[in-house]
């Protein structure tokens, strides 16, 4: 796992007030949504057929509800909480004193080296 640096800070990230945004961090686009002050992180596509998640919205519990045909996955562990059967892939995410950071999985070649 890699931490990398995204903003100085969560409000440089959440200017308008936004619930969920899509950023870039190393080639990815992923979303990030605030549920009760919560920062969660995942991967922008939804799992199911694509949809945008940036478009959806978080609901009372922090689950996040895809735009397209509303399945909804926890933004804790990316489950599949309308159990349809899909998961939706999650990033640790940490707002420290030095900024906002998230963790991805570097990519390995053959063999994980
Ligand atoms: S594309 Fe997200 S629920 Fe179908």
């Amino acid at each position: 796992m890699t931490w990398h640096k995204i903003a100085e800070s969560e409000k440089e990230l959440f200017q308008n007030n936004q619930s969920i945004i899509e950023i870039e961090v190393a080639g990815k686009s992923i979303c990030i949504g605030k549920h009760q002050e919560q920062l969660r992180a995942c991967i922008s596509k939804c799992p199911h057929a694509g949809g945008n998640l940036v478009e959806g919205q978080i609901d009372a519990l922090g689950n996040i509800v895809c735009p397209l045909h509303r399945y909804k996955f926890s933004l804790e562990n990316g489950r599949n909480i309308s159990g349809e059967g899909y998961f939706l892939k999650t990033f640790p995410i940490e707002s420290r004193n030095n900024g906002v950071f998230i963790a991805l999985e570097e990519k390995k070649g053959l063999f994980g080296y």
